[in-house]
């Protein structure tokens, strides 16, 4: 990864990732835009290339349809222009668990799981044969909050969350950044598309704003971004506390509380 490597983001043709497009334009970064809707990418493409004098192809893909999800992941592995994978194309559910269909549950994981571990696959072993580049998974608040109840969203995003936890221990010590970016509730079309009005939510962070602070962690090389956790010590108390148990685990016998039963 350089200062003018190309970066590649999911999801560019609306809220962050549009966002992403617009501020690594802004740093002079040339851009691939992957979204399905081919019109809205070619108005931002035009719009970064004029205001930023940058090169922005467009590559239009259902990341849900394996066809497209291969021709994604091809770019990744052959254009070693890019360094920088945005994986951002996410959605939520509307409805609680047993209102959700079936076939939602299965073309959300597909959207917010799969297609990121698939897309953080295809690039990783061209990015560890440079020994640089550096993959953004756009996770969310949600993921560490099962409160929420949004289990299947939240559950999507502890995947990613995790995902890159372990990427970054795995892929870190070749020389690959790999970042989780935690938003909570920001101002985007997510909310309108599950029929919320974000209006009614106590607090939305507006999507400027939320990507700066994202960039601000990336340029820490933070492995994981919370921009609207405000004391930090509570994620450090959290990990640490998470740490804790790693060693405990090793165990031949179950726990005492577990013995009364045979
Ligand atoms: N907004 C929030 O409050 C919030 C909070 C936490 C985390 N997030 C996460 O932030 C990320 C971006 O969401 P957003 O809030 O910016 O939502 P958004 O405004 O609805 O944008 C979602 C983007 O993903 C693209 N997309 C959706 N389905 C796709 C598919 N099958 N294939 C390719 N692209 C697809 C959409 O483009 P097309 O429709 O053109 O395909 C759009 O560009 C998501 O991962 C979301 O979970 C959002």
């Amino acid at each position: 990864m350089t200062e003018t490597s190309t970066v590649l983001i999911t999801g560019a043709s609306a809220g962050i990732g549009a966002a992403y497009a617009e501020r690594f334009a802004r740093r002079g970064h040339d851009l691939v835009l992957v979204a399905r809707n081919k019109a809205r990418l070619e108005v931002l493409s035009e719009q970064l290339r004029k205001e930023h004098g940058v090169s922005v192809d467009v590559l239009q893909a259902d990341v849900t349809n394996a066809d497209d999800l291969a021709a994604v992941e091809t770019r990744l592995r052959d254009d070693d222009r890019i360094g920088i994978l945005v994986n951002n194309a996410g959605a939520s559910l509307a409805g609680t668990f047993v209102d959700q269909a079936a076939s939602d549950i299965t073309q959300l994981i597909a959207l917010n799981a799969t297609a990121v571990a698939r897309l953080a696959g295809a690039v990783a072993p061209r990015f560890i044969k440079a020994g640089s580049g550096a993959i953004i998974n756009v996770s969310s608040v949600v993921g560490l909050a099962p409160e929420f109840g949004m289990s299947v969203y939240g559950a999507t995003k502890a995947f990613v969350t995790f995902l890159s936890q372990g990427l970054s221990l795995e892929l870190g010590p070749k020389g690959i950044y790999v970042q989780a970016v935690l938003p909570a509730a920001t101002r985007t079309e997510l909310w309108e598309l599950v029929g919320i009005d974000v209006n009614t939510l106590p607090a939305v962070m507006e999507v400027g704003e939320l990507v700066d602070a994202a960039l601000a962690g990336f340029d820490k090389r933070e492995p994981v971004t919370i921009p609207p956790l405000h004391d930090a010590a509570q994620w450090d108390a959290y990990q640490t506390a998470r740490q804790a148990m790693i060693p405990g685990f090793a165990q031949v016998h179950a726990a005492e509380r577990y013995r009364s039963a045979s």
